[in-house]
């Protein structure tokens, strides 16, 4: 299996997903919120050109990491927001050049409920919480009804601007997320309780954007497989998730896992050397027949193919090697399969994984990549400076 020609077939074999559309091969970038929205929800020339080198660098498929359909929800300040607001002229921009070559480009589709930006924020989530460093209102029952027409109208305004398909975010504690997590999740109305009930929202959500978009457009969603925290989502229940949307109407469904909680470690921060999700992935191939991909901790080429080749997933998911090395599936398509050179970082500051790589998008963005170097601290200290003027932005743009 590891020889050249096993590894090429095993990574480069289209997959045709259930609504009969094709990803050209086994490779995606997975979502990463990017920050390199201009601070009113548009994407700027630097997002597409980044969207662009993914393309041109061979994958089948680019996630936009947490583009928000309510702008009163967000991640952080340089998200994308589908709405009235948005400048679809732009956003036909950024589709149009991420999709060369045949990439497909789906937003991911995202509220951050509980975890939304507090200074641009009135943080909501499916249960009230007052804990250090993270508070929020509980949703009513209204608002919640509210929900799936809001991730259906995102979706649609997504397709009528030139993207290819759609990812719903029910992964690492925002809002759908947080519905499937005990953590987050102490509701009693229908909503909260059993697996079944706190997956309800999730359903109703695909239900509904798969009546706005059609039956040959692609909706994936990003799942947890445990949010690796006591008395959260664990692995007996995203399982029965998936069994539950093993009988929608989903194309893909990508597993993912750990969760944004006071203390916890973010998804991107793991220190495993091998991919983190691999044994759970194949489990998930046994109760669902929707292709499954798997995200986190892929860092060699021989990974992936394993991956791939004893079944544990139908595609692999790139983030921080993708940003790393846009090329990344050319290389590992063809015979040189070359692998990313992973930095070592000489000290930690919590949330300076995620900044480093965030700062790097950007170099990418703007074609400086050969000289970047910042240090942890440097890269949270700029990318902090950003979101805050992006804030004052956010706010005088959304403010009617
Ligand atoms: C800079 C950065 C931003 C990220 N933003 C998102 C995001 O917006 N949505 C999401 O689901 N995951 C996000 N992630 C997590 C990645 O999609 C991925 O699950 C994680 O980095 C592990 O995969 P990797 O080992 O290939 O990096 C982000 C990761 C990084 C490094």
């Amino acid at each position: 299996m590891n020889d050249d020609k096993g590894h090429l077939e095993a990574l480069r074999t289209p997959l045709e997903l259930p609504c009969g559309k094709i990803l050209k091969n086994r490779l995606a970038k997975s979502p990463m919120s990017d920050s390199l929205a201009d601070g009113e929800g548009n994407p700027t020339g630097a997002q597409a050109r980044l969207y662009e080198k993914w393309a041109e660098g061979g994958v089948a498929l680019s996630l936009i990491g947490e583009v928000q359909g309510d702008y009163r929800f967000p991640e952080k300040p340089g998200n994308l927001v589908l709405g009235p607001h948005s400048n679809d002229d732009l956003l036909r921009k950024l589709a149009s050049r991420a999709t060369v070559g045949d990439a497909h480009i789906w937003p991911q589709l995202g509220h951050a409920g509980a975890l939304s930006h507090p200074p641009i924020s009135r943080p909501k989530g499916p249960s009230s919480l007052s804990l250090e460093g993270l508070q929020c209102a509980e949703l009513s029952p209204a608002e919640i009804k509210d929900l799936p027409d809001m991730y259906a109208k995102a979706a649609l305004h997504a397709k009528s601007v030139g993207f290819t398909g759609v990812q719903i975010h029910a992964g690492h504690g925002f809002l759908l997320s947080q519905f499937l997590s005990p953590l987050f999740n102490h509701r009693a109305d229908g909503y909260g309780g059993s697996i079944e009930a706190r997956c309800r929202i999730v359903l109703e959500v695909i239900a509904k954007v798969r009546d706005a978009v059609g039956s040959l457009f692609p909706i994936g969603i990003r799942i947890n497989s445990t949010d690796q925290l006591e008395g959260g989502l664990t692995e007996t229940d995203s399982l029965e998730a998936i069994r539950l949307l093993n009988a929608t109407s989903v194309d893909l469904i990508d597993i993912s896992g750990g969760t944004y909680f006071p203390g916890a470690k973010a998804s991107s921060d793991g220190a495993s050397s091998g991919p983190y999700f691999v044994g759970f992935s194949r489990r998930a191939k046994e109760v669902s027949n929707v292709p499954i991909m798997v995200t986190g901790g892929f860092k060699k080429r021989d990974q992936a193919v394993d991956a791939l080749a004893t079944g544990a997933a139908d595609i692999v998911g790139l983030a921080r090697a993708m940003a790393l090395d846009t090329e990344l599936p050319n290389h590992w398509l063809t015979g040189s399969g070359e692998d990313p050179q992973f930095p070592r970082f000489s000290s930690t500051v919590p949330g300076g994984v995620t900044a480093w790589f965030t700062m790097r998008l950007t170099a990418l963005g703007i074609d400086r990549e050969s000289s970047f170097e910042l240090d942890l601290p440097s890269a949270v200290q700029e990318y902090d400076e950003r979101d805050a003027q992006r804030c004052l932005q956010w706010q005088k743009a959304f403010s009617h």
